[in-house]
């Protein structure tokens, strides 16, 4: 959701910003623009609705050519997808340029004293009012340097930003800051790098500092950075790190899509994800986030998973192995529900929060809720550094490595790993789970890589082949049961955010309740039945099904004659614990989706109207 890409060096910045701006295309957005200083100070803009494509050909003459400057790809929240609304925005004086992720709440308030004060305005957004009062501030306090300047104005809005921020009166000069948006520095030698993540610089240098809440930095070639608080204007020491990021991570390595990248890299993801934690030969697992708090997770008496999307299907599978192995109460909320609505919370819940990109603004605001209200929160994120990995009061990576695909994939499973491995280690702790339970568990969970890998083998070709014949309804219906019921919630996540196919998943056992009137020789039906718990009332769901024509997809386990006798088509999983079935469930499911939006001609990896990390509420 928008992304921010600046250098200040010896290179050409153009061809470092267009770069990053590629690189942050997983993000979503819908517009892209650019400023470059040319060796006068001027400034050179170019912004289009569309992509970095459309961008690159209104942009290519020597205008564009100089050591500083920045771009930015917008995600429409103010005002529609238009190249008046595309960012940069530039002052009234023509001097400040201004890039900005996030929302401004209260700009329309200052818009109308701007306008009574002479200013006008070409674009509908909030950024244009925030560049336009930082001039205000610049002409009206005329001792006020730059960094003031931005610091007062950031001052008189609320809302959340990250923002860059060029002028023609300092070159090679940025003034960057963040409130509740990242917001990333890379540190090069007689260089510097912006950007939302660390991805558009990380083959250029290592070292990188992220900016943190409500912290603004002038970053300049001749004084370094200088990082202050926005409130209190007080001085913080930059604290610089060195990347883990790679560049072959964030590379397509030869698949078409990073979504079939993803998928592949599963058997990798699980694997990282358990690695020394789960130590079968030792008889234990070992986290270090669980491991420090266990006697608080004993003492909880409930657990309330918050989440939004994918995380929160992978947070309704945490309450199945939480109740199940550990026997402690679970609920499970969308963060965006869960903050508004006066929920009660005390001192002895623990709130778990669930986000790939730990930059999740509903999650964000419903974390500092839960902490408000004294709760513990324990984070689950994939992306090291976030804020959320930050604000939470401990917690587990994901150890999936970046994941570029808009649509969730290993990024799911790798949530479903660490929560079993928590489920199991309560569990273990609480003496809900005998010591024969737990190792007979902790060695299934030990063989999950090897099986994701079987099912990526076994299961691509049939999906290819039920894709084909698919592609072109217009509605499906996504079964499952127990604790594959989120799984069939997930599948038809999946399925209508990349296909754009109306899909929805249902428990099957609902079916009768309501949407079996829907059932015809039109509408196929996926359905989760692989051979534990509730098998036997999946297998009548089946026969419901066919008994008014509906098509059948069904994913099985290799003994299964019942459901694969009456199915049109079969996909074949391992058999494996109830428990860890939706990780090996979702393969399938994510290569279904893959394959029908492949067909249809759909952006797999950035759908329309969706963002990567979701940073506006
Ligand atoms: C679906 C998807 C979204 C995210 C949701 C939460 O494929 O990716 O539904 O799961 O926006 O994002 P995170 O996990 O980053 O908080």
């Amino acid at each position: 959701m928008c992304g921010i890409v600046g250098y200040t060096g010896y290179r050409n910045a153009y061809n470092v910003v267009i770069n990053g701006l590629k690189r942050l295309e997983y993000r979503g957005y819908d517009s892209a623009g650019i400023v470059i200083e040319n060796k006068d100070g001027k400034h050179n803009v170019a912004k289009t609705k569309g992509k970095v494509e459309d961008l690159l050909a209104i942009s290519q003459s020597s205008e564009y050519s100089g050591n500083t400057g920045m771009g930015h790809t917008r995600w429409a929240t103010h005002g529609v997808p238009s190249d008046a609304n595309s960012h940069p925005h530039v002052s009234n004086n023509g001097k400040i340029a201004l890039v900005h992720n996030g929302i401004i709440e209260n700009y329309d308030s200052i818009k109308i004293l701007l306008i009574e004060k002479g200013f006008t305005f070409k674009s509908e957004t909030d950024t244009e009012v925030l560049v336009n009062l930082i001039q205000y501030f610049e002409e009206s306090q005329a001792d006020l340097d730059f960094v003031s300047c931005v610091r007062y104005a950031l001052n008189e809005v609320y809302g959340a930003y990250a923002i860059c921020v060029m002028h023609q009166d300092h070159k090679g000069e940025f003034v960057v800051a963040r409130l509740g948006s990242p917001l990333a520095v890379g540190i090069g030698k007689d260089e510097f790098f912006i950007a939302s993540d660390a991805s558009p610089f990380v083959e250029f240098t290592k070292d990188a500092l992220y900016l943190e809440e409500g912290h603004i930095a002038h970053i300049s070639l001749k004084d370094g950075i200088e990082i202050r608080t926005i409130t209190q204007n007080e001085p913080v020491q930059p604290a610089i790190q060195e990347l883990k990021l790679s560049l072959e991570q964030i590379e397509k390595g030869g698949y078409e899509h990073f979504m079939l990248k993803e998928i592949f890299e599963q058997p990798k993801s699980i694997h990282d994800t358990l690695r020394g934690r789960l130590l079968v030969k030792e008889e234990t697992i070992k986290m270090a986030g669980i491991w420090d708090h266990l006697e608080r997770f004993s003492k909880a008496e409930r657990i309330i998973i918050i989440a939004c999307g994918t995380s929160w299907h992978a947070g309704l599978i945490g309450e199945y192995l939480i109740e199940e192995f550990a026997r402690i109460p679970v609920e499970v909320e969308y963060a965006s529900e869960f903050r508004y609505r006066n929920p009660i919370i005390t001192n002895k819940d623990i709130v778990i929060a669930i986000s790939q990109s730990g930059e999740t603004a509903d999650t964000m605001a419903a974390i500092k809720l839960a902490k408000e209200k004294g709760a513990f929160v324990y984070g689950i994120c994939n992306v090291v550094d976030s804020s959320i990995a930050r604000i939470t009061d401990a917690g587990s990576y994901t150890h999936a490595g970046p994941e570029i695909g808009v649509a969730s994939t290993k990024a799911f499973t790798a949530q479903l790993t660490i929560l079993s491995l928590i489920a199991l280690k309560l569990g273990k702790h609480n003496g809900s789970l005998s010591n024969a339970q737990f190792m007979e568990l902790i060695t299934e969970l030990d063989a999950i890589p090897k099986k994701v890998q079987e099912v990526l083998e076994n299961t691509h070709e049939i999906c290819k082949v039920i894709a084909k014949e698919f592609a072109h309804t217009t509605n499906f219906l996504y079964l499952g049961r127990g604790f594959n019921f989120p799984s069939a919630l997930e599948g038809a996540l999946k399925l209508k955010e990349i296909s754009y196919i109306h899909a929805e998943g249902y428990p099957a056992a609902e079916m009768k309740h309501g949407p079996i009137a829907l059932i015809d020789e039109n509408m196929p039906i996926v359905i989760i039945a692989p051979k534990v718990g509730h098998y036997d009332k999946v297998v009548s769901n089946v026969q419901e099904i066919k008994a008014r024509k509906g098509r059948v997809i069904a994913v099985v386990n290799p003994t299964d004659t019942q459901v694969r006798s009456q199915a049109d088509y079969s996909i074949e999983i391992p058999m494996v614990n109830e428990a860890f079935s939706p990780i090996l469930a979702a393969i399938p499911l994510q290569f279904l989706a893959y394959h029908i939006a492949l067909i249809r001609g759909a952006n797999v990896d950035q759908p329309r109207n969706l963002a990567k990390s979701v940073t506006v509420e």
